[in-house]
């Protein structure tokens, strides 16, 4: 793992969620840079509509689960809703964070955020920003909308990220942002953006592990990278075991 005063990600950036030991493994072995320990896993482990119910408590376990299986990859932490809302609380939650296992943290919004993240690295714990669409806010704002799409917003997303960076992230995440606008930010910037549901143009880019692999197929993002049927294997595995002892209790 990286020193954490000094972690600087190779383009291009490659990131994936990862929630338990052998999905951290799996991602470890595949070679991924990052591993997100997202507050995605409110919605893709723990079945809720959205992340707002997710508690540093179930942070810290999965950071530390995943941190278990990370040997050279970044293992990445997020603060949940309501755990950073002052700097006092946001580096309390980073201290926490770092002690169960993560190399790093990741908070959500923009200028907001300047002197909690100013708060954090000067505790010598490296930042991830994350900008765009905010998950932690889909309930004020009435569902999932892609940003950037008038000049006034865009200005505002390229504002903040410099923001951002002079506060000190080493990495900007920019979800559901109109790709020009996020081509515009990572040209910008020093640091890498990486993107999900942002195009091609930032430095690298992150997806939730589920629907990468297809194992939440009940619900799957407009933007995701759908490159397995894992929920199909499921089901035919656990089909031939029932199969199996259904016909044991005929005999
Ligand atoms: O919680 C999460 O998984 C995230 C990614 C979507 C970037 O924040």
């Amino acid at each position: 793992m990286p020193e954490k005063s000094s972690i600087r990600l190779r383009r291009p950036v490659s990131a994936i969620t990862a929630y338990d030991y052998p999905s951290a493994r799996l991602a470890e072995e595949a070679g991924f840079q990052v591993l997100l320990v997202g507050d995605s896993l409110g919605m893709v482990v723990a079945g809720n509509p959205d992340t707002t119910s997710v508690t540093l408590e179930h942070i810290k376990y999965h950071t530390s689960m995943v941190a278990r299986a990370a040997k050279k990859a970044l293992v990445v932490a997020d603060f949940p809703i309501n755990t950073y809302r002052d700097p006092e609380e946001a580096v309390e939650s980073a201290r926490q964070l770092i002690d169960a296992g993560a190399g790093a943290v990741k908070l959500e919004g923009g200028f907001g955020q300047v002197e909690k993240i100013r708060a954090i690295c000067s505790e010598d714990i490296c930042v991830m920003g994350h900008l765009g669409m905010l998950p932690q806010r889909v309930r004020e704002e009435g569902g999932y909308k892609k940003k950037g799409k008038t000049d006034q917003e865009a200005d505002r997303l390229v504002e903040a990220a410099l923001a951002l960076e002079s506060a000190g992230v080493f990495a900007i995440v920019l979800e559901s942002v109109v790709a020009p606008v996020a081509k515009r930010i990572t040209k910008e910037l020093s640091v890498p953006t990486i993107g999900i549901g942002a195009g091609a143009g930032c430095d690298g880019q992150i997806r939730v592990l589920h629907d990468v692999i297809g194992a939440y197929p009940w619900f799957v993002p407009p933007f995701a990278t759908v490159y397995g049927n894992v929920a199909t294997e499921i089901k035919e595995a656990l089909a031939g075991y029932k199969q199996e002892i259904e016909e044991a209790a005929i005999d």
